[in-house]
């Protein structure tokens, strides 16, 4: 079989810092191509024929999952999917011997959530066959980052030099932490936005602006990414009430009045919480237009890792 022209040089794709601001553009450009595809009544191709894919969630998942493993079909592969929550891990048993077992099952590649930081690069280091992070503790969501920068250059054309505002959890979100590195490597000016109690001190470092005051951090931004709040890693609430949350840091009609804002939500939405009904459902939302590229940027990301041959002419650009 011929080999690709150009592909990822690496075994796994684990998160942003990682990746080359050259590998970040092959994946985006690569993607496109993919959601061409989407267009035509037959939406499959055959890149990962003859492959298994196994994805292994340790957290609930809508959005990735699903779309890892349309991606997966859309490339001809085949796909088994495991809920740990009726998996032998109730039983006990551990992350390497539950993938031990799958990898005497031959498999091909697997993608993993996990809620530690840190477990997919703990599994890649020990086994060879490629692994992808579909989301770790509150360490990184490459994939998800990735979906997002593709999106966000599709609307307005570039990355460079645009100002992106995330707005909300910070401190305990890995969507936040993947998009920082990734639009900063691809260079965009970016902002975080939310309660001190959910910023993390030493996030300047990361070459972000910080802003506590919700009106003043959306002056002049091109984006804006709201992130729920992630209670699900919270010990303590970390502000006084939801109520006051939405009262200081909602993104509704009255805190974001500039209509060619362009707004990201990487779901799950609380409708009420952190956005309103007005912006969620409104023309300049891309929430929707997420998820669809969510499809093409993980066919991309495994036709790049694990495709066999070239792009043929119906996915060539
Ligand atoms: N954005 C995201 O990771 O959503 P899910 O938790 O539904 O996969």
């Amino acid at each position: 079989m011929s080999k690709k022209t150009s592909k990822l040089n690496r075994k796994d794709l684990l998160d942003i810092e990682s990746l080359s601001r050259e590998e970040i553009n092959l994946i985006l450009e690569t993607a496109k191509p993919f959601k061409e595809l989407f267009t035509k009544s037959v939406k499959k191709t055959d890149y990962l024929r003859g492959k298994t894919i196994v994805n292994l969630f340790y957290e609930p998942s809508t959005r990735t999952r699903t779309s890892f493993e349309i991606a997966e079909k859309r490339l001809g592969a085949d796909v088994i999917n495991i809920a740990v929550s009726t998996s032998s891990v109730v039983k006990g048993e551990s992350l390497l011997d539950t993938v031990k077992t799958l990898l005497a099952m031959k498999i091909d590649a697997i993608i993993m959530r996990h809620g530690s930081s840190g477990a997919p690069h703990f599994l890649a280091d020990r086994i060879k066959v490629p692994v992808i992070n579909g989301g770790d503790g509150f360490h990184a969501h490459p994939t998800q980052a990735l979906l997002d920068m593709f999106t966000i250059k599709e609307n307005l054309g570039t990355l460079e030099g645009i100002t992106v505002a995330l707005v909300g959890d910070i401190s305990f979100s890995r969507v936040a932490r993947s998009n920082i590195r990734g639009l900063k490597k691809m260079g965009a000016n970016v902002r975080v936005i939310g309660p001190s109690t959910l910023i993390p001190k030493d996030i300047d470092k990361m070459g972000v602006k910080v802003y506590y005051n919700l009106n003043t951090g959306l002056k002049g931004v091109d984006v804006v990414n709201i992130l729920r709040i992630q209670k699900e890693r919270q010990k303590q609430m970390l502000f006084p009430t939801i109520r006051e949350y939405n009262r200081f840091f909602a993104i509704d009609e009255t805190t974001l009045t500039d209509k060619n804002v362009l707004v990201l939500h990487p779901g799950p939405m609380n409708r009420g919480v952190e956005i309103s009904d007005y912006i969620a459902d409104s023309e300049q939302a891309v929430i929707l237009k997420q998820v669809t590229n969510g499809i093409a940027v993980r066919m991309s990301i495994l036709y790049l890792l694990i495709g066999e041959g070239p792009l043929k002419k119906e996915t060539a650009k």
